[in-house]
């Protein structure tokens, strides 16, 4: 493994991905193209949820599809150990650099929110394709390049992620930079949702470290997530954006007998 991936692991083995709410994760059907996603699982299909986490997706596509099987992936242990998984899933240590999944072999493949910490995103992607059946459904979710979160990531995070690493960091970092960081994150959702959000002090944490300690993230534009699409022997079937464009999100379909480029 790279030196960046074991950095994200140790990042995500200590801060699990998991401030998500309930309502939060409904939104995730409804405002995004994973509700869309699910809709194409059929019956008695196989779906992976590629860096898994605790598993907010994979508790979605568990609950609202009939697959047959559902696996979980990610590389961090700590993340799986806090995975509140539901029956019928199954959870894998694995790195989605290299999967322990035959080619062909899954109908709808899901990766919010990681090929971009792995230092290798198109390489990952490829990955990803592999896996997915002809005809089957890739679900992707990356940074967006060109959302002002992106400066904030490389103007902030350096000297926060400085900080947190010398003893004592997390509690300064605690009382001096999460307190604006939780007034200007209910400013952006009174806007956004015309109510502020209520989250608990350890919740805030884990979302201030999603935000600004990852050890590395990469930011794409669309034309570049659509080019890896079609080099990889995919047809871009929808995209989208949320959370104000900080993210982008595309559905791609495996095309049937079409040799990657
Ligand atoms: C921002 S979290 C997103 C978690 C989950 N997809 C979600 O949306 O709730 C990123 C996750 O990707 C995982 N990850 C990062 N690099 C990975 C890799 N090379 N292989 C598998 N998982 C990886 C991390 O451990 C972490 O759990």
């Amino acid at each position: 493994m790279n030196p960046i991936g074991r950095a994200t692991r140790a990042f995500y083995d200590r801060y699990s991905y998991d401030f998500e709410t309930a309502e939060h994760a409904s939104m995730q059907l409804e405002g995004s193209l994973l509700g869309e996603a699910v809709r194409r699982v059929p019956a008695d299909g196989r779906v992976l949820d590629a860096g898994c986490g605790t598993g907010l997706a994979t508790r979605l596509l568990r609950a609202h599809t009939s697959a047959k099987r559902v696996f979980g992936l990610d590389l961090s242990r700590g993340s799986l150990r806090r995975n509140r998984t539901l029956p019928g899933t199954t959870l894998v240590q694995g790195d989605i650099l290299n999967l322990p999944l035959a080619s062909d072999s899954i109908d709808l493949v899901v990766s919010r929110g990681v090929i971009m910490t792995t230092g290798a995103p198109e390489r990952a992607f490829r990955e990803l394709v592999r896996v997915t059946r002809p005809g089957g459904t890739f679900f992707v979710r990356v940074y967006n390049a060109d959302n002002v979160y992106r400066h904030v990531y490389e103007i902030l995070g350096p000297p926060c992620r400085a900080i947190a690493s010398i003893p004592g960091g997390k509690t300064a970092l605690s009382i001096l930079v999460v307190p604006p960081f939780w007034l200007v994150l209910q400013l952006l959702v009174l806007v956004l949702r015309g109510r502020p959000i209520a989250m608990s002090p350890s919740v805030l944490w884990n979302f201030f470290a999603d935000q600004l300690l990852v050890p590395h993230n990469s930011f794409h534009t669309a034309d570049e997530v659509k080019e890896w699409g079609r080099r990889a022997g995919c047809r871009c079937d929808a995209e989208g954006s949320i959370t104000m464009g900080q993210q982008i999100e595309f559905l791609f379909v495996k095309e049937r007998g079409l040799a990657a480029a």
